[in-house]
């Protein structure tokens, strides 16, 4: 009798402290709701507020990024502050040196964007500060600054070019209304590479009938879905979500666990086969890394940087040439002159000969200028502190240097900034480099791009190979500007719609 009495205390006790948890934790969410919401001033009725929270900038503008662009153009200091999102943007370059270099430390990128990121990256070196950061650093400098990585990087990208790429486009080249979205095909490109490079495993997503790969499929997911964390009104609403496992956290969580096993797949198999006479990124990193969680987590790391960013520069390109067809003949004269007329898929350029092409390189960085894959970059203030043009920044506020501005300001660029002129980068015909803080498409500083030199090798074969051997027709590149879906990366809405043809004559 007295253990029945018992239990049913115990019962009653239970439920009561699950009443009270559960009201404690919906009054504690509530409050941290309110201060949040309160820290953002959510009154504030300045014009740009008013804007960014009625959204009427749309009416005029595209993009987001364009209507920060034309708000930065305006300021006279070439910074903005968006009170209602706490958030101080800049496309003022000492603004941009002092964070991103002389005040490195003061700038980290700090826990909020860690949290949004953590489930996707981890550990891995985009998502971390301090030691962590400089660790994985210095060994990744080390492992991507040899010779014996640039050269295997530069045999798989040919390789791709020469038994995918141009078989791919060759096969739909002259069939009447044959339309392909080369974004997509660039994409597919890129993922090959990265997980060759990263995992030396190869997905094969460029094969000729375009399969359909779980691994890119998640790993997209992944990102969209990590990245869609920061346009919900409150960290609390994704955190509670993912508590609760429900909407979008539930799919983030699925999209995440294959991600996870079939990384933790390739780690086991390399572990087995043995790793150390292999040349990719993850076997180099073996070598010194026990922990497989760890290894996961960097090389997750380098296929967010390497995937997008190449084809996203890459689609931005093409679409402007569909509209300078002066640049791309250019491009072809200066390829013709060095590696002579032969056009065939077999006469890639090599590593020496796509140095020497001046115009190439200027080409793609003025596009890059134009449309930087990474659009904004944002850090976080640790202390108060005061910008170069006099901006002052409290603790906690979130900084943002704007490359994509930064592309369109006279005050860097001159009268015609806004012109696609590969010939700004050139001095007697050679190419002439920019400083990384008027020009920070690969951030500058002590973060500067770790792949940048593979990347543009990447980039280079590409477009040499397309231009040189088929003659790409977008369709409908008269609009001023694409449309960008939202994302860590620029993405073009809808694609970039094409037709081939295969290019006959030797030079035009
Ligand atoms: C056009 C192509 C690329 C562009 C525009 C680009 C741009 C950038 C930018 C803006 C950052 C700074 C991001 C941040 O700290 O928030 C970055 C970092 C990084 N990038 Fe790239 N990237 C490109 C390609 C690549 C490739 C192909 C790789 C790998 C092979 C790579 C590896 C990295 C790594 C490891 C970092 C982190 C550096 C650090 O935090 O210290 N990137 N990149």
């Amino acid at each position: 009798m007295a253990s029945v009495e018992y239990t049913f205390w115990l019962q009653v006790l239970q439920k009561g402290f699950g009443f009270l948890f559960f009201g404690f934790t919906i009054l504690f969410s509530f409050l941290s709701v309110l201060v949040y919401i309160l820290r953002l001033k959510p009154w504030c009725s300045c014009d740009s507020c008013r804007s960014y929270l009625t959204s009427s900038w749309s009416h005029e503008f595209n993009n987001l990024c364009d209507w920060y662009s034309h708000l930065l153009q305006k300021s006279p200091t070439g910074t903005i502050h968006v009170h209602v999102l706490s958030n101080i943007i800049t496309a003022n370059p000492k603004n941009v040196e002092y964070i991103i270099k002389t005040r490195f430390e003061n700038f980290p990128k700090g826990k909020p964007f860690s949290a949004l990121l953590g489930d996707l990256l981890g550990r891995g070196i985009f998502n971390v500060d301090g030691e962590s950061w400089k660790f994985q650093r210095k060994m990744a400098s080390l492992e991507l600054g040899s010779v014996s990585t640039r050269s295997y990087a530069f045999q798989i990208v040919a390789n791709e070019i020469r038994t995918r790429l141009v078989p791919l486009l060759s096969s739909v080249a002259g069939k009447e209304g044959k339309v392909l979205d080369l974004q997509d095909v660039l994409r597919r490109f890129s993922f090959d590479t990265i997980c060759k490079f990263s995992f030396g495993m190869d997905p094969s997503c460029l094969e000729s009938s375009l399969p359909v790969s779980e691994l890119a499929n998640a790993f997209d997911l992944a990102t969209q879905l990590s990245a869609a964390r920061a346009i919900s009104a409150s960290p609390l609403i994704w955190k509670l979500k993912r508590f609760l496992n429900i909407g979008s956290e539930k799919k983030l969580k699925e999209a995440l666990k294959l991600v996870n096993s079939l990384a933790e797949g390739v780690i086991k198999q390399k572990r087995n086969m043995g790793f150390s006479s292999q040349q990719d990124l993850l076997s180099r990193f073996m070598g010194s890394i026990e922990d497989d969680k760890y290894l996961r987590d960097i090389i997750v790391s380098f296929l967010l940087a390497g995937r997008d960013t190449v084809a996203s520069a890459l689609t931005c390109f093409f679409w402007l040439l569909a509209k300078h067809p002066e640049v791309k003949q250019a491009i072809l004269d200066e390829s013709n002159h060095i590696m002579g007329e032969n056009i065939s898929a077999d006469n890639l350029a090599s590593f020496e000969q796509m140095q020497k092409m001046h115009y190439l390189q200027a080409a793609i960085y003025e596009s890059m200028r134009l449309y930087p894959p990474v659009q904004f970059d944002s850090k976080y203030c640790q202390e108060d502190d005061v910008l170069p043009d006099g901006t002052f920044v409290k603790k906690g506020t979130k900084v943002t240097y704007h490359p994509y501005a930064m592309g369109r300001m006279q005050s860097i660029w001159g009268p015609d900034c806004l012109e696609f002129k590969p010939e700004r980068w050139l001095q007697d015909g050679r190419f002439k480099p920019e400083s990384p803080f008027k020009y920070p498409v690969f951030q500058g500083g002590l973060r500067v791009c770790l792949g940048k030199d593979m990347a543009l090798v990447e980039m280079k074969s590409i477009a040499l190979s397309l231009i040189r051997q088929f003659e790409i027709q977008v369709n409908a590149p008269t609009s001023d500007t694409p449309r960008f879906m939202p994302g860590l990366t620029a993405s073009v809405r809808g694609g970039l719609q094409v037709q081939i043809q295969e290019r006959r004559t030797k030079s035009s």
